[in-house]
């Protein structure tokens, strides 16, 4: 995936392409855990009736604007007050409690999904909170109330008009569900579609603890594979350690060329691979005879102008000849027939305990836990740093309730 192929092949936005073209089709995801649900008594309502009953909204509130494209989050984007929107009859009002952090915040503020769209636009991809307001036909599936998972552009705000059939059901609004959205569902169609892991074989899961990669490390691990996981710091290691990862590699603390060469002298089957540029290129040089290395991602070029790492590539054909390796590229809207399977075992597997979805809060951040939407410019410096551990939210503070809609 290139630049100009972003343009291209993305044609829509990343996770907003993924939300628009498909999560409207998921109202079979609804089904995915029971809500209880209220009836619907008075089916006389006008089609323009507004559920608010029961909410108590404020008439103005905070959200994340981007006003010029630049993978600068700071200088792209700014807080702005503005009217609480009003749900159109298909919609949800959702409160927002959590919202949550993609490394590609940046490539979205910087106009490189969708050259069509053009500042002011708003920013986040996803977020969990309460229903505090629906159109009438959203009535038929949800109510006053209902917890809901979801991404749609414009989820860095206090408040956030959803469509319904965009929306998941969740039994609480636990950040855990937040995670599974992309993180976890990146990670689980790209090994099962991709990965052709089979059991015995070696995976190299790079940014191994963060958002997406910890699932990464644990779903490679449950298909019977020996998981080799890097990360920046001797915490992450321990963390990575404690999911299963059999052998964390702090690539600060150690030589990760050198560390491989010299522990997989067979070479890596296959590789989850996420930062792009010089650890694209030593993930090509260890690969096995048959290995696949799967491009998740190339986040050490997504802060540059370009958002492309340097890549020296002339002998990639003959890297991939001599082993009969593959390379192959996921885009997670591309494999939207396998999303509700996805979500569906997830779910299941974290209810039941079989899946760990560590959050990270900011709870270590040098200015503390991430709370308030002011917070959404530290969250995104934080992951920039390489600092977190685990999925990056932001706790959206309720808004004053001084000025009620009501
Ligand atoms: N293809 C898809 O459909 C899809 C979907 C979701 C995410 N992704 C990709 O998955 C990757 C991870 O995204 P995420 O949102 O889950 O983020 P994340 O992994 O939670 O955070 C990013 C991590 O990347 C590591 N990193 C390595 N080199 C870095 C650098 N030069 N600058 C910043 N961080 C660096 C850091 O961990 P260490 O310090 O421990 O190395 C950092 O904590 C990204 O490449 C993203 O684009 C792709």
């Amino acid at each position: 995936m290139s630049g100009p192929m972003w343009a291209k092949s993305a044609q829509k936005a990343f996770l907003f392409s993924l939300v628009s073209s498909r999560l409207r089709g998921t109202d079979s995801l609804s089904g995915l855990l029971p809500v209880p649900r209220r009836p619907i008594i008075d089916m006389s309502y006008s089609a323009h009736f507004i559920d608010f009953k029961g909410s108590s909204i404020a008439s103005r509130m905070k959200k994340v604007v981007v006003n010029k494209l630049s993978p600068k989050f700071r200088e792209a984007a700014s807080v702005q007050t503005v009217p609480v929107p009003t749900p159109a009859d298909a919609d949800l009002l959702v409160r927002n409690r959590f919202v949550g952090i993609n490394a590609s915040d940046i490539n979205y503020s910087a106009g490189r999904y969708d050259p069509t769209v053009q500042p002011p636009f708003d920013a986040g991809f996803e977020g969990i909170g309460e229903v505090v307001g629906l159109g009438l036909t959203a009535s038929s599936r949800f109510t006053m109330g209902d917890t809901v998972a979801y991404f749609s552009s414009g989820a860095f705000a206090e408040y956030s008009v959803v469509p319904a059939k965009e929306s998941v059901p969740v039994p609480s609004a636990k950040p855990e569900f937040l995670t599974l959205l992309v993180s976890g569902a990146t990670a689980y169609i790209a090994l099962k579609r991709l990965g052709d892991l089979a059991k015995g074989e070696t995976v190299l899961v790079t940014a191994a603890a963060g958002g997406t990669g910890q699932f990464a490390v644990q779903f490679a691990k449950q298909a019977g594979c020996h998981v080799i996981g890097t990360c920046s710091s001797n915490e992450k290691a321990a963390f990575l350690k404690s999911i299963g990862c059999d052998r964390p590699i702090n690539y600060k603390a150690e030589d990760l060329a050198k560390t491989l060469k010299t522990e997989y002298p067979e070479g890596i089957d296959v590789v989850y691979e996420s930062v792009g540029g010089s650890t694209l290129e030593l993930a090509v040089n260890c690969l096995a005879k048959k290995g696949r290395l799967i491009v998740i991602g190339f986040i050490s070029g997504y802060q540059s102008a370009s958002g492309i790492p340097k890549f020296r590539g002339a002998t990639l054909p003959v890297k991939l000849l001599q082993k009969s390796a593959s390379i192959r590229g996921f885009f997670l809207p591309h494999f939207i027939s396998d999303y509700k399977e996805a979500l569906t075992q997830m779910m299941q597997m974290f209810a039941t305990g079989k899946l760990m979805c560590e959050v990270d809060y900011g709870d270590l951040a040098q200015e503390g836990r991430f709370v308030g939407l002011e917070s959404v410019f530290r969250a995104v410096d934080y992951m920039y740093a390489g600092k977190n551990l685990g999925k990056v939210v932001v706790e959206v503070a309720p808004p004053s309730n001084s000025s009620s809609k009501l």
